[in-house]
């Protein structure tokens, strides 16, 4: 194995040594196997592959300051795999065989996990596929399971740092009554190519908006949105945003922190009230904003209008507070009161 630096580690599909798999067939899931061949062998006429049968989750685990290993909230992407799974009419793994199994990827790959003190950690990604060899459009009890993870690096190093993000007029995330708030693959397609468009613009994030009004706030491509006005931490109430589990987290830490907490549909022009903005992601915890354009053809020049939050690069006060703490939790530094740390 490589010696890995763990200061530069960025966020990658770095590759580990093994992968756990579950499989549903007859009516059940198998023993978790280990595999260290890091492929799958599957009929190409697998729904996964032509029809985008296939959900996921992200979640992390830390070597914590006493030595101890944490994964944070596996209980909580247990409970939006089940979700998202009975969505897309796939069998559906237990809370305990999903815990199990991330267990198992993070101790079997225990040599790629990030030690204390360089802000990185192992991101552990299940993923569940439908397998069964079928042209029609119709759910079929066989699916695949599978736990993988990846050592993933602090992305702000010491320093939290601010970014811009666009608004796309001509692009929409999500249907209204479609798949939204599920975690499936498919979402992630239809924002590769305009992630692509906006990077070479200089902007790291997309921020879209609800696709039936273009009225309201909805969230980020990878990430939930957070406006911070005074004491208020403001979250859009929307049904086709993912719900964040690092946003449930936040909302928590604000209440301990004295500050009020809103979930509530957020319109556009809302957007130049608030004092901070930031996106919210298991990822990267907080990618606060120094300023979101708004383009109406994301591929031609014309911004139509500008919301500024800072100076480029710099972070706001509540942002930054409320990234130490969850931060603190997650490597244990500080009480974890909500008994969030699920210890290996
Ligand atoms: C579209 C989208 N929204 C929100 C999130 C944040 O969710 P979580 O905090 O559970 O990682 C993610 C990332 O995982 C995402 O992909």
């Amino acid at each position: 194995m490589e010696q890995i630096d763990w200061k530069t580690l960025g966020f990658d599909a770095y590759r580990t040594r093994t992968v756990v798999i579950s499989r549903f067939k007859d009516g059940q899931w198998s023993a978790p196997e280990k595999t260290e061949t890091f492929s799958f062998t599957m009929d190409p006429f697998a729904q996964v592959f032509h029809y985008a049968i296939s959900c996921f989750e992200g979640l992390k685990a830390f070597r914590q300051k006493d030595g101890r290993i944490a994964l944070f909230r596996p209980d909580q992407n247990a409970a939006r795999l089940q979700r998202t799974a009975k969505y897309l009419g796939m069998p559906v793994p237990g809370e305990d065989l999903f815990i199990r199994m991330c267990e198992e990827c993070v101790l079997e790959n225990l040599v790629f996990l990030p030690p204390y003190g360089f802000g990185a950690s192992m991101y552990v990604r299940p993923l569940l596929m439908g397998v069964h060899p079928q042209m029609q459009l119709t759910p079929y009890p066989e699916a695949v399971f599978a736990v993988m993870c990846a050592p993933v690096g602090s992305y702000y190093g010491t320093q939290l740092k601010s970014c811009a993000a666009v608004i796309p007029g001509n692009y929409d995330r999500a249907a209204p009554k479609g798949s939204g708030s599920y975690k499936i693959g498919a979402n992630y397609a239809a924002t590769f190519m305009p992630y692509k468009i906006a990077h070479e613009q200089g902007y790291t994030e997309l921020l879209y908006l609800n696709s039936c009004t273009r009225q309201y706030v909805d969230e980020f491509g990878s990430s939930n949105f957070f406006g911070i006005k005074g004491n208020k931490y403001v979250t859009p109430l929307s049904d086709s945003v993912l719900p964040s589990i690092t946003n449930k987290t936040l909302q928590q830490v604000a209440l301990d922190l004295g500050m009020e907490v809103e979930k509530r549909q957020i319109p556009v022009d809302e957007l130049a009230g608030f004092d901070e903005a930031a996106g919210c992601g298991t990822a990267v915890v907080i990618t606060p904003l120094s300023h979101i354009d708004i383009k109406p053809v994301l591929e031609e020049p014309a911004v139509s209008r500008v919301f500024r939050y800072g100076p480029d690069g710099e972070v706001g006060p509540v942002s930054t507070k409320l990234y130490k703490r969850i931060r603190a939790i997650q490597d244990g530094e500080i009480e974890d009161a909500h008994g969030w740390c699920h210890f290996i």
